[in-house]
């Protein structure tokens, strides 16, 4: 709990759910996790021997505000490789402390007290601590079920006001899993450029898909690359969470106000990690495909085993390593409903409502866990809900 010393600015802030049943996961023997969002692979060793060679060579050093130059050089190749997209490395790209930092900066360097922001709701946990701490008004755009667990552009454009001044994105989806097609983008980028809004294209788990999804970068759109800020992280990617590194693409003139705020709050991203995260970039790729298709395998066999299970209702994610299923069947809220897995089971989720109020009804229940604890998992999981009174 917030004490009276804490600073007025924090007044609505709670601890992310996820981080509150990840904790409580450690105080039970033997349970099964499932609560985090990221990989359970380490990084191949290429990347590993890139920190190591840069902390060998003495790269142990204050680097750039924005970050090494060769990593730079590297990322903007990799936006035109991948996206046909330009980016100036020494003024449109700068390097994050993750994919969180990124959201942190956009939102404390673009909104001012009153502007509203519209975010995805269910949603990253960061996004409306944020726009809070910027003064900012959450404004959540719902995605529903029955949409998909897609934005409808209805919905999106009642909620623009004279006062809206950002729209966050965030395709492939976490927590839900939902991709947004390349026709749903385009009407979004259409929106944003009509209505004038600055958009943060949350990006990070662009090379998690299946089946026959395709990721399109949001600036690839016409008219949007220079009113959007395309957040990106190798946390996903390559299974660099603890490297704590990511980055943004953008215009010069968006780039500037996070710079700036960066500079003052981190200086730069740790040196070595900007090593490993180069020698990612720059090595074979395979990994990622690798590590997607045992995601994939974990995927089609969780979702076939929830939809075995009495009163859960899973649809089929197409992106990122998480299900979301509807357990409103249960009749229990879904902090009680992941309160009883945690305690019943000994299964630790996360409850829909960490992810916003259109979460309610739902858990997240993440997949980047051995392919045998999920079987254990789910086999755990029937056992508690079917000991329920319905
Ligand atoms: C949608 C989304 N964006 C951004 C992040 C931030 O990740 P990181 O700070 O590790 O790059 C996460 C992490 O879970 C995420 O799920």
């Amino acid at each position: 709990m917030l004490s009276g010393k804490a600073a007025y600015r924090l007044k609505n802030l709670k601890p992310s759910g996820i981080r509150r049943f990840f904790a409580a996961a450690k105080e039970f023997p033997g349970i099964i996790n499932l609560s985090v969002g990221e990989p359970d692979f380490s990084p191949p060793k290429h990347i590993l021997e890139g920190g190591w060679r840069a902390l060998e060579q003495g790269k142990t050093h204050y680097t750039p505000t924005n970050g090494i130059p060769e990593l730079r050089e590297a990322l903007a190749k990799k936006a035109y490789e991948d996206y046909g997209l330009r980016y100036d490395p020494e003024s449109e790209i700068l390097v994050t402390v993750g994919g969180t930092e990124a959201i942190a900066l956009a939102l404390l360097a673009l909104v001012n007290p009153g502007d509203e922001v519209l975010i995805p709701d269910p949603g990253f946990v960061c996004y409306s601590p944020n726009v809070q701490l910027a003064g900012g008004v959450p404004v959540s755009v719902p995605l529903l079920e029955e949409n998909g667990f897609k934005p409808s552009i209805d919905a999106v454009t009642s909620l623009i006001t004279d006062r809206s001044r950002v729209m966050i994105i965030n395709s492939p989806n976490n927590p839900t899993g939902s991709v947004l097609s390349r026709d749903e983008l385009e009407v979004l980028a259409k929106v944003a450029v009509e209505r004038d809004l600055i958009v943060i294209s949350d990006e990070v788990y662009e090379k998690i898909l299946y089946d026959d999804a395709k990721h399109y970068c949001f600036a690839s759109f016409p008219g949007v690359q220079e009113r959007t800020l395309v957040v990106n992280s190798f946390s996903k990617t390559y299974a660099m969470t603890g490297f704590r590194i990511g980055f943004v693409y953008g215009p010069r003139e968006l780039i500037f106000p996070l710079w700036l705020v960066h500079q003052y709050f981190v200086a730069c991203v740790d040196s070595f990690a900007q090593y490993a995260a180069l020698a990612a970039l720059e090595g074979p790729q395979n990994f990622v495909r690798e590590m997607v298709e045992e995601f994939n395998r974990r995927r089609r066999f969780v979702h076939k085993r929830l939809n075995e299970i009495e009163g859960f209702k899973c649809a089929l994610p197409k992106g990122a390593f998480y299900v979301f299923p509807n357990i409103k069947h249960f009749k229990m809220s879904s902090e009680d409903f992941a309160q009883m897995l945690l305690s019943k089971a000994r299964v630790a989720t996360v409850p829909g409502s960490a992810f916003g109020s259109y979460g309610e009804g739902y858990i997240r229940i993440s997949y980047a866990a051995s392919y045998e604890q999920l079987e254990e998992a789910m086999n755990r999981i029937e056992r508690a809900v079917r000991k329920l009174k319905v």
